[in-house]
This record gives structure tokens, sequence and C-alpha cells, in this order.
């Protein structure tokens, strides 16, 4: 039987496919007694500190009613409000915390920095969001796609993230894909692709499990059979938003509209792990809008509220996976 018992989450390139699976089936059965309204208080008396040095509205509001329903107290951490990285290093915040805390969430900048916390803390870390991976994402996404297609049901199709591939949520939908044994396919512009690193490395695990990776700049061929048609913001945290220019040139051929969805499987969804830009009243939005003039970014209005987004699904499975991943390290 598997047991993760103890166990950091910091990538999904450090889970077997069976651990991976375990999570999956973990989050379904969380889903299924909250919404049956059955209590589920597993971690009584236990507390867990959540570091934030990006913002985040799914990620930390996650954490925070998963550790409740589970019976745990959190602690949110602002950048602003504590002394991490700035009066204090991520190694003595680490063992600090480690005192305190029965687990650790980080969101920030690069992996090494959770995996840092991770070496010192002497207790569970789990990787709310780095520049380059986001795991707790992945099982949310393959929840929602099993949720469409069946458990196990995704094996042998395809998933296509469309545009900025080679951020962390387009380089974690390959991992997870590859250990899965779902087809994969990286749609965009060169310049915007997981690292040649990562693509051999993801390929490897393709290899045996019988999953296929495919990077195309090639909008027919991407889109050709997806069941899953994935975006993300063009520009994302922690990167300038003088990009804004650059990344509308390089992207916006690959902008997930009614007639790119056209071109995936008859059944396909449309997925985004949020926030998306398809909606201009927001600040950044209008400073987009003004300064170039497009009223929706890496996809439409008409996509995203249309019958085949599974956006809020996906949202919503934020929350039931992220307290699988508690759970499942700390019980
Ligand atoms: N998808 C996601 O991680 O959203 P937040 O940035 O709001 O946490
Ligand atoms: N790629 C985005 C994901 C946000 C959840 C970012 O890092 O900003």
């Amino acid at each position: 039987a598997v047991s993760l018992s103890g166990r950091h989450f910091l990538k999904l390139l450090d889970f077997t496919p069976e651990e991976i699976r375990y999570l999956l089936d973990l989050s379904a059965e969380l889903k299924a007694k909250k919404h049956a309204g059955e209590p589920h208080r597993y971690l009584e008396g236990k507390n867990v500190a959540l570091i934030f040095e990006k913002t985040s509205t799914r990620t930390r509001c996650a954490f925070e009613v998963g550790a409740a329903d589970l019976g745990m107290h959190a602690v949110y951490l602002d950048p602003s409000a504590s002394q991490i990285g700035k009066k204090e290093s991520i190694e003595d915040t680490a063992r600090v915390l480690g005192r305190m805390f029965d687990g650790i969430e980080y969101r920030g900048y690069g992996q090494e920095r959770v995996e840092t916390l991770a070496e010192y803390a002497g207790v569970p870390v789990w990787n709310g969001l780095t520049t380059e991976f986001h795991p707790t994402q992945m099982i949310a996404d393959v929840l929602t796609m099993e949720e469409e297609f069946g458990r196990d049901g995704m094996r042998g199709r395809k998933v296509t993230f469309m545009g900025d591939a080679g951020n962390n949520v387009g380089n974690s939908l390959m991992v997870v894909c590859a250990k899965l044994g779902i087809d994969f396919c990286a749609c965009g512009p060169a310049e915007q692709m997981p690292s040649d690193e990562l693509v051999k490395t993801c390929r490897a695990v393709a290899a045996e499990t019988g999953a296929t990776i495919t990077l195309t700049p090639d909008v027919d061929e991407g889109a050709r059979g997806a069941s899953v048609i994935y975006t993300d913001i063009w520009v994302s945290m922690g990167e300038s938003s003088d990009l804004w220019g650059e990344r509308i040139r390089l992207l916006s051929p690959y902008q997930v509209n009614a007639e790119l969805m056209a071109k995936a499987a008859p059944d396909a969804i449309f997925m985004h792990c949020l926030p998306s830009f398809h909606d201009r009243e927001t600040t950044i939005g209008e400073e987009v809008y003004e300064k170039f003039g497009l009223p929706e970014l890496e996809v439409t209005d008409e996509v995203f509220e249309g019958p085949q987004s599974r956006v809020f699904d996906e949202a919503e499975n934020r929350l039931h996976s992220i307290k699988a991943v508690m759970y499942a390290t700390l019980k």
C-alpha cells in the first residue's frame, strides 16, 4: 500500500505514478466527504504555516479551508509581514518554523528556495508554486480531467498546453502527463517551451508509461484530437510587466478561441489554472488594454464562459487536492 506519511511535496518528478494515483483517489474521497457534509477532522490539533512570497487566491484559500476542515490551525505569512529572506535566511526560517509547525507551505520564486526549506525544516514542506513548478495544481487538474473522462480515463488521450508552455504550469502539466501515461503536447513558439533538460527527463518517464511528448509551434497540430486544451496567463508572477508587448507578439497565435477549440476533439474541455485574462476589468487587464488595445488575451470570453470550460470545477478541486496532499503527508 502507498504511504506518503512524512514526505515533502516539492515537484511531481519525485513521485511514482502509483503515489500520484493515490493522491488523486484521496482527493476524490475527500471531495465526496465534503459534499456529503461528513466531518473529516483527521489532523485535529496540528498546525501548519503558509508562506506566500507571491500573491494568491485559490492556493491560499485551499490551504486555509483545507486545514480547517482537517481540524488544523493555519498561520498565513505574507512576505511583507515576516522576516523571511530579508532579515532571516530560508535555512533559519525553516528551522524556526519546523519547531512550531507540523507542515509548511511555500509559494515563491526559485525551486531551490522550497528545496532548501524542505532540507532544513524537519517537517513536510509543500510547494504552493515556484517559478519552475506548480505541483498541487496538477492533482486538481487531473482530478478535473478524470471527472470528465473517467478514473484512469486519461490514458492515451491528448492534453495540449497552448501558449507559454515553459512556465510553471506548462512544465508541471508535462511532468504529470508523462507520469500517468497521458499524451502531452506543448504548443507555442520555440522561445516559450519547457527547457531541453526537462523535456529529456519527461521523455524518459514517458517511455516507461507509454505517453508521448510533442513540442510544436503549429496550432493545427497542437489542437488536433486533443481532449483537453489548457492555457495560462502570458506573463507570470515575478516576471517584468515590460514583457507584455513581446509576449503578445509571440503568443497571440495561440489564443484559445472558438476557432481553435473547433480543431480539438469534439468532446474536448477547456482548462485554465486561473487567474485568467479573458476579462480586462482588472487592474493589469486595463493596463494591457490601454497599451496594446487587446480586450482578450490567452483565452476569449466566449471559450472561458462556454460549455466546454471546466475552470471553476478545476478551481474547486484545488481545495480537495491540497487537502489530500496535507492529509497524506501528515497522517
Ligand atoms: N491557480 C492558482 O494557483 O491560483 P492562485 O494564484 O490564486 O493561488
Ligand atoms: N503561471 C502563473 C500561474 C498562476 C497560478 C504564474 O506563475 O503567475
